[in-house]
């Protein structure tokens, strides 16, 4: 039965319109918590969230617990290196198997609260003096699995175990991404922000560039801000191109790159950057010669954690001089300028003066974003279908 989140419901309506006439979403949207709670449930929990590489689990017998909204899962790799996903519950009296944040590295998975023990596929080892029980049966205790999937190198999980497969989820998605390799580039560079602003509002940033002129000079020297095209197709993802200026073969300070190019790409695609929002919680950035992630965690409703990764392919940790700090600089420079302006705008949505206001025709794809929210909103979760927004007249 779908539950729509607690908002205005006219509110929403109005976020819906037609291109050109709707208007943002309301305020409670990026302000309260129990929005905040419906959406780790019904947006985070019941989809497909990104939570990290699975260079992060490369041995068998790595095994980490994170948390998505409300739950509590274990990832790791099991004694033939098979990734698996199981809920951090000990089957015994429901203690943890690993504390929250903690990675583990053993042969074996252990209760810290009374002993009980499972090997790496998740059944069930030792429970001590368990076997004295009348008919104790070790299969039927072993820890209850979860829905966990690999996507070119990415970690993705559902918790809620009843979205629709990951491949439904990328849908489209796949094609655009496949050339890029992701699967075979390496971490060259990491930085978490914390972020003084509403999860969505990083979102909505991230798809236009109408801001760029304003506040970011040194990303219009490599990239005309005017030459974004968004595309609609399958899966619940948004976004599109923009073009590289004539100089640059990159997205670095003076557009040179100190990498490799991405073997595989077409004459077409070295020219491009690609920006796509897998929702709900990751970027993914594709450059001819390297791939940048935007990994999101809502905090608060004011309070956002963003884990950003910089992914070069082998041949560029093989060159002599190879530094990733001339993507690292370039884009740690433009997610700063970033920050500071949406933290300024969660300041303003915060405000007895917010009224939700109108999108500019180069704000396309806020607008897919926005109505997918606030049709999930409406509707209980995230739908695969894109709503294309109709031309503006
Ligand atoms: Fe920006």
């Amino acid at each position: 039965m779908a539950s729509p989140a607690p908002l205005d419901r006219a509110a929403l309506e109005r976020s819906v319109a037609p291109f050109g006439f709707s208007r943002n979403l309301p305020q409670e949207a990026y302000t309260s918590k129990a929005v905040l709670n419906w959406e780790l449930r019904h947006l985070y929990e019941s989809a497909w969230v990104c939570v990290g590489r699975a260079d992060d689990l490369a041995q068998p017998g790595d095994y980490r617990a994170i948390r998505i909204g409300d739950d509590g899962i274990i990832l790791g790799r099991d004694d033939v290196g098979t990734l698996r996903g199981f809920y951090n519950v000990c089957s015994h009296r429901a203690h943890e198997l690993i504390e929250p944040g903690q990675c583990t590295s053993s042969r074996h998975l252990r209760c810290a609260y009374h002993g009980w023990t499972y090997n790496l596929d998740g059944s069930l080892k030792v429970a001590p003096r368990a076997s004295d029980l009348p008919g104790f049966d070790p299969a039927v205790f072993g820890l209850p699995p979860a829905r966990v999937e690999l996507w070119h190198g990415w970690v993705f999980v559902n918790a809620s175990g009843d979205a629709p497969p990951l491949a439904d989820w990328v849908g489209d998605l796949e094609e655009i991404v496949a050339p890029y390799a992701p699967e075979r580039l390496r971490l060259g560079a990491e930085k978490t922000y914390d972020v003084a602003t509403n999860w969505k509002l990083i979102h909505e940033n991230y798809h236009e560039c109408y801001h760029c002129p304003t506040i970011h000079p040194q990303l219009c020297r490599v990239s005309p801000p005017d030459s974004g095209v968004n595309i609609d197709r399958s899966g619940a993802w948004i976004g599109g191109s923009m073009s590289l200026a004539e100089h640059a073969v990159t997205m670095s300070m003076n557009g040179a790159s100190n990498g490799a190019m991405l073997p595989g790409l077409s004459t077409e695609q070295r020219r491009k950057l690609e920006y796509y929002a897998v929702l709900p919680n990751i970027f993914i950035s594709l450059h001819p010669d390297y791939v940048l992630t935007h990994r999101i965690e809502p905090v608060e409703p004011g309070r956002t954690r963003i884990e950003c990764q910089w992914l070069f392919p082998p041949e560029a940790f093989e060159k002599e001089n190879f530094s990733p700090d001339y993507a690292f600089e370039f884009w740690d420079l433009t997610n700063l300028q970033d920050w500071k302006a949406i933290e300024s705008v969660h300041r303003g949505v915060s405000s007895r003066g917010y009224r939700p206001g109108p999108l500019a025709p180069k704000e396309d794809a806020v607008y897919r974003f926005v109505t997918r929210i606030a049709r999930a909103y409406l509707d209980g979760g995230i739908s695969l279908a894109a709503p294309a927004p109709a031309a503006l007249r």
